[in-house]
């Protein structure tokens, strides 16, 4: 199998890692890659929304499939257009990938498929944002309809923070076009965990589960970020809730999207709250998580490979995916002031090579090269450090000694990934 997989992130990373290690694949090429991934697969610098290059690309490699990682090339239809070219791909079309693109159409379309989830209201106006914020005293969620690098929630308590965050998205073009509708939900409470399935448009699998750690710093302080890290299987879930989180959210939405002529293939990201009602929904995505996949990938006992062709060839009907038994955690090195402002182009003390180990991994997550082939900061997140052991405590051991070591001046990490 020629695999080409798009994006150059730390999930990209694990995901070009598994693929490299199927016997099924012949060639990888991933674009644009990263200086970690470069180590085994062939990149090429093509930015990951650049849909034409992409196509281009997949062309000259004769790619028999592209795997599609990060959410904004779906939305732009990078699928569909590989199809027109006769080229397969993993991950949702267009329409089926607005389930995440668009909040208001995710939000509708549970509501008419009886998918719980928070109530809702969909606004324009700021008076109308104004009255459903009164409605609630303000204990309230105000999201930007569309997508906004994962800055586009604001979760408030009062009155005038859910008014100041909704002016600033209605009024101040805060998102520009993906802030111009807003959601104002009812705030529901409970303990979140991510949950994924494969479909193939027909039937869907589930293919992990993961608990991710959102706020910047120790103890869910600070601000939201894209994540700091995560531990796998989530602790907060347990057989028979995978089961009713299948039963009662996967499945409808599967189900859902085939009946409504968009049929789902490719990886579903359910974001959920586990409220005393049962679990509800709070997002989804239409790809992996970063740095969820981190956690999960490590741990799949399946061929990722064999996956992605049952799902090409929908018959992953009767598929079984299985994992070890071992936890997996994943703790991210973040530049100094990111979410905020951070310096790029920053200097990493070397990095030692576990690639003969199969329990720690370095993915690399925001890297690139300086003209003298030194290994840099390119981003907010830099690198996560991913350790597989028997309890989380072993795991906390193993990847924290890596991270102390990396020791990295210019950077911060939360302390806090997986202790219980
Ligand atoms: P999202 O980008 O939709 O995942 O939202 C970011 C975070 O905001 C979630 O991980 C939740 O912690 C929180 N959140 C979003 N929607 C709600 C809601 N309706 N009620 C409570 N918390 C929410
Ligand atoms: N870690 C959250 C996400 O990938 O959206």
């Amino acid at each position: 199998m020629k695999i080409l997989v798009v994006g150059g992130g730390g999930r990209e990373h694990a995901i070009a890692k598994s693929l490299s290690k199927s016997p099924l694949t012949t060639k990888l090429v991933v674009a644009p890659g990263n200086p970690g991934i470069e180590t085994f697969a062939k990149c090429h610098p093509i930015a990951a929304d650049d849909v034409q290059g992409q196509c281009k690309l997949a062309i000259n490699i004769k790619a028999d499939f592209v795997f599609i990682g990060p959410e904004t090339p779906l939305v732009l239809g990078l699928k569909d257009e590989l199809l027109k070219l006769g080229i397969n791909a993993f991950g949702p079309s267009k329409n089926a990938a607005q389930l995440e693109g668009s909040k208001t159409f995710s939000r509708k379309f549970c509501k008419r498929h009886n998918i719980p989830q928070p109530e809702f209201k969909y606004c324009t106006d700021i008076e109308t944002a104004k009255k459903q914020i009164k409605l609630l005293n303000g204990y309230c969620v105000v999201k930007a309809d569309g997508l906004a690098a994962g800055k586009g929630v604001v979760v408030c308590d009062t009155v005038g923070q859910a008014i100041a965050a909704s002016t600033e998205m209605l009024e101040k073009n805060k998102f520009g076009n993906a802030g111009k509708s807003i959601l104002i939900e009812e705030r529901i409470n409970g303990i979140e965990a991510s949950v994924f399935a494969v479909s193939d448009g027909n039937n869907a699998v589930l293919i992990g589960t993961a608990q991710d750690y959102k706020r910047a710093y120790d103890n869910d302080e600070g601000p939201n970020t894209g994540g700091m890290g995560a531990i796998s299987p989530a602790p907060a879930l347990d057989k028979d809730l995978n089961q009713e989180i299948f039963n009662n959210i996967i499945t409808p939405t599967i189900n859902g999207m085939k009946l409504e002529g968009c049929p789902y293939e490719g990886i579903l990201y359910a974001g959920v709250m586990i409220t005393d009602k049962g679990p509800k929904v709070i997002e989804f995505n239409c790809r992996f998580g970063d740095p969820e996949t981190q956690v999960l990938l490590p741990r799949l006992n399946t061929d990722l490979v064999s996956i992605v062709q049952k799902t090409i060839k929908k018959t992953l009907k009767d598929m079984t995916i299985d994992f070890i038994p071992q936890n997996a955690i994943t703790v991210v090195i973040a530049s100094k002031g990111y979410p905020g402002e951070f310096d790029k182009g920053v200097l990493l003390p070397p990095l030692k090579n576990f690639d003969d180990q199969t329990e720690i991994s370095i993915f690399h997550s925001g890297t690139s090269k300086d003209k003298n082939d030194n290994i840099v900061s390119n981003g907010g997140r830099v690198l996560s450090i991913t350790s597989i052991g028997e309890n989380v405590q072993d795991c906390r051991q193993k990847a924290y000694s890596v991270v102390e070591a990396i020791n990295w001046e210019r950077g911060f990490y939360r302390k806090d990934i997986g202790k219980l």
